[in-house]
């Protein structure tokens, strides 16, 4: 067993050796998402380490070239999907923002103020930023925004 510090709900979970750090943040509720699957090719399991980083796998080639496409990734990034715990002081910290995983996900926030920004999926670009009100015609603007993972290649990756 070995112990992680999740920061985003500022708690000490125990869990088994060589557990995934994005199925750790699932099975605490944290908001995080895998719209990829797990493949190491979006930006919706993307966190900060905060502590603990030789306690987890390396990075691999996959993960390096995503997390060089991300903005907002730091030297610290990890795609959580791709490392896994296997010594003590991991601390975990989640980027600010909800990412969303299509056009009708946006059309669902009009009206709406965002508390947090909204993200793309893919490179965790701000597609609208914290505290604004959501309109019909700033979502219209934003409709031709490419959200199909699906498109993205992993075969050389
Ligand atoms: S779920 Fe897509 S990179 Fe981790």
């Amino acid at each position: 067993m070995k112990e992680v510090l999740l920061q985003p709900i500022n708690q000490r979970v125990a869990i088994a050796t060589n557990t995934r750090v994005l199925d750790t943040l699932l099975a605490q509720q944290c908001p995080v998402m895998m719209a990829c699957g797990g493949q190491g090719i979006c930006a919706t399991c993307h966190v900060y380490v905060a502590g603990g980083p030789d306690s987890l796998t390396p990075m691999g080639d996959r993960e390096k070239r995503t997390l060089a496409l991300i903005t907002g990734a730091q030297p610290n990034s990890r795609l959580s999907c791709q490392c896994r715990v296997i010594g003590e002081g991991v601390e975990i910290l989640l980027p600010e923002g909800l990412y969303v995983q299509s056009f009708n996900d946006l059309e669902a926030l009009i009206g709406k103020r965002t508390k947090v920004p909204i993200l793309h999926p893919k490179d965790g670009r701000i597609l609208i930023q914290k505290d604004k009100i959501i309109t019909r015609t700033y979502i219209m603007q934003l409709q031709d925004v490419d959200f199909n993972l699906g498109s993205l290649d992993v075969s050389n990756k």
